[in-house]
């Protein structure tokens, strides 16, 4: 199965200039969606992970099903103002402005093995947060899933030593 074939270029989305990868048309045919949360899975099993990390939103929609396939937990990454209780959380800078994302401060117990998961490796800010925020918890990160890597900007950089898997490169 090619999974290029189930997501849509959509030219100049959100900004003029930019090509965003709508990756409904995946989410929307079982075999497709089965067939791409199933290779995580394997990358689960293979790096003995016990729980999947996924930062909000799109990182749930592939996190959640890799947990459940393999029984074990799902924790989510969030922006601010959105987990009830005690967080963690990590600033970092975007080309105009910074953004900060969050964890429930027992959302990861010390010496857990952890895997994140979301759909899409970019500039690597989202992950390289979650990695310092699973990190400060105690957690080992013993790798990173992504459906997609935009492979020119680098992602992989903030990922030195870190094993890191892509099931569509672009
Ligand atoms: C997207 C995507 C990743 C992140 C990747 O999320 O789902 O989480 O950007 O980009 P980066 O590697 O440059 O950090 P977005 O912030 O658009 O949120 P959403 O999933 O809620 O749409």
């Amino acid at each position: 199965m090619n999974l290029k074939d189930y997501v849509a270029n959509v030219p100049n989305f959100p900004k003029e200039g930019i090509q965003f990868k709508d990756i409904t048309p995946l989410m929307a045919d079982g075999e497709a969606y089965n067939f791409a949360t199933s290779q995580m899975v394997e990358f689960a099993k293979a790096q003995n992970a016990e729980l999947i990390v996924g930062p909000e939103a799109r990182g749930f929609i592939f996190g959640c099903p890799v947990a459940n396939e393999l029984k074990i937990g799902f924790a989510p990454v969030r922006k601010p103002g959105k987990l009830p209780r005690e967080t963690v959380s990590f600033n970092y800078d975007l080309e105009y402005g910074s953004n900060t994302l969050c964890m429930h401060k027992d959302a990861v117990k010390p010496g857990q093995r952890v895997l994140i998961v979301d759909d899409l490796l970019a500039t690597g800010g989202t992950v390289e947060a979650t990695i310092k925020i699973i990190e400060e918890l105690g957690g080992i990160v013993v790798g990173c899933a992504f459906l997609i890597e935009l492979v020119d900007l680098d992602g992989r950089k903030h990922l030195g030593n870190y094993d890191v898997f892509s099931l569509m490169q672009y």
